[in-house]
């Protein structure tokens, strides 16, 4: 596929356009029944994660959007997207994360997902970036608000179960640039 994705690089990790060379790594990373604890299928079955690889592997959309592997000194330790919601109406543009459970806690889903985000909204000059969280699954749900998404209702999405409806502005989102420094939010008065 022509590609438009660029590579993005954050304090620790480097986010790397998807490719065919990353599906093994991935298929181990979701052996981890942690990994698709909120998800329909069960991901830690070979045959469902290599077709979840396959299936974002066959994305043919806007060629600057897609989904990415998260590489921490060479090696696969998580995968993101931003691309057209397949849930959302409008085509609206939807980020998602998932961090092998052993890279968790330190940051660096936190990490990507901003570079992500920043990437849409300030590169991109995107209106609008959409994260559907399952009610339950509270990291990812720290995860949104660390971010500064905000939550602006839920509904039921992929396959049956309730998920919180996060929507992320240009201007309001929060934290430090992917490189580390400053803020992402302008200085607001009271
Ligand atoms: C959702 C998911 C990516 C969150 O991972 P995570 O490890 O909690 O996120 P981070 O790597 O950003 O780490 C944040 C945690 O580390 C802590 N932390 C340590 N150093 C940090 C730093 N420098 N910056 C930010 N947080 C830091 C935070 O306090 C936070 O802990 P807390 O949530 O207990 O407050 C992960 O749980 C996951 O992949 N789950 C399975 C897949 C999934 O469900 N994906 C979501 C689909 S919507």
């Amino acid at each position: 596929m022509d590609t438009k994705q660029p590579t993005l690089t954050t304090e620790r990790s480097t986010l790397e356009p998807l490719g065919e060379r990353h599906t093994e790594p991935i298929v181990r990373m979701f052996a981890d029944p942690e990994m698709s604890r909120y998800f329909p299928g069960d991901l830690t079955v070979r045959q469902n994660a290599e077709a979840m690889v396959r299936r974002r592997l066959a994305y043919s959309g806007p060629p600057e959007l897609g989904h990415w592997v998260f590489l921490r000194d060479g090696v696969v330790i998580g995968l993101g997207h931003l691309r057209p919601s397949w849930e959302l109406p409008g085509e609206l543009p939807e980020i998602g994360w998932y961090l092998a459970t052993e890279h968790g806690g330190a940051g660096l889903a936190t990490e990507a997902g901003r570079a992500l985000l920043h990437y849409g909204l300030n590169e991109l000059g995107l209106d609008s970036v959409w994260a559907l969280v399952h009610t339950e699954n509270a990291p990812s749900l720290r995860l949104a608000q660390r971010l500064g998404f905000l939550r602006v209702g839920s509904g039921v999405h992929y396959g049956q179960m309730w998920h919180h409806v996060h929507v992320a502005l240009p201007g309001r989102v929060s934290g430090k640039r992917p490189d580390g420094t400053g803020s992402l939010t302008p200085a607001v008065g009271p």
